[in-house]
């Protein structure tokens, strides 16, 4: 589970100074997103959970007659995303999505890279999300299949100790919070034309000069191995480390670190009507 608390502590701290290497984790499934946005109509964009800003630029820039808002409950990612583009048409706001609304014009296209998992009450959250946008309104976004079908995770798990029971609760957010369609269209009551398109990419781990050092600095600081070797002691991290060290080693294949990731591709149109 990782919750707005994480996102605006720890978490998002990490993640803000680990973007080069989780835009390059993202790197094989960005291009399917940005090919199923670019199908979709809007001009008043908005990026869900937009991180460090990597999906809300490249939409700027390829749609400069658009505005494109990136939205994210961290202030270290908003900070960073700031720094990465002088585009007129794009900026970033720190503030939580699922309660957010727009200044003056109703967005009519929300997107979406593994930004929309997080929320605490995910029904309550779309629902806003259609009730402050334009009629018809679209939203494409991109969320993990089942951690079966996502070899990274399930490797790391096999290699930490083991953690206390997956939360019960029905709307428990996490990465793996919208695995399954059917949960998703119970978070998206209030959204109609739902589509899923399945997408197996490589979740590239390390690449460059010293691939298995890449994915070495992104395990510790990301993802479960990175919470589970914050809490651990001396004796016990030095062995976790050591059957990391070696999983990456297994998975260096022609000059980088990668693994079988699944996600969905997932589109809908808002059935709220203003006024
Ligand atoms: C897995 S990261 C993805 C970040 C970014 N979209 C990317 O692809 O690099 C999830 C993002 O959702 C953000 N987030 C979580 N809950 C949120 C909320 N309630 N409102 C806005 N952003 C949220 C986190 O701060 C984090 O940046």
């Amino acid at each position: 589970m990782t919750n707005a608390r994480d996102w605006q502590g720890t978490v998002g701290k990490s993640w803000a100074q680990e973007w080069q290497r989780t835009d390059t984790s993202f790197g094989e499934l960005t291009p399917h997103l940005l090919a199923t946005i670019a199908a979709e109509p809007g001009d008043v964009i908005v990026d869900i959970g937009c991180g460090a800003g990597e999906l809300s630029i490249a939409v700027a820039q390829t749609r400069l007659q658009a505005s494109v808002t990136g939205v994210d409950i961290s202030d270290d990612l908003v900070a960073t995303a700031r720094t990465r583009s002088a585009l007129p048409n794009v900026c970033f706001l720190q503030a939580d999505a699922s309660q957010w609304g727009p200044q003056s014009e109703r967005p009519d296209l929300y997107i979406s890279r593994h930004g929309v998992m997080f929320f605490p009450d995910p029904p309550a959250a779309f629902a806003n999300l259609a009730k402050v946008a334009a009629p018809d309104a679209r939203v494409v976004f991109s969320c993990f299949r089942k951690p079966s079908e996502n070899v990274w995770a399930t490797s790391l798990a096999a290699l930490l100790p083991p953690t206390a029971p997956a939360a019960t609760e029905r709307f428990a957010p996490g990465p793996f919070a919208f695995a399954d369609p059917d949960h998703i269209r119970l978070c998206m009551a209030g959204w109609r034309d739902l589509a899923f398109t399945p997408v197996d990419f490589a979740y590239v781990a390390g690449a460059g000069e010293d691939p298995v050092g890449e994915a070495m600095a992104l395990f510790r600081r990301i993802g479960p191995a990175a919470s589970a070797l914050r809490n651990l002691g001396d004796a016990e991290r030095q062995d976790v480390e050591q059957r990391l060290l070696e999983l990456v080693k297994a998975h260096l294949v022609d000059g980088r670190v990668s693994f079988p990731a699944a996600a969905w591709l997932v589109s809908a149109t808002s059935d709220y009507r203003n006024g």
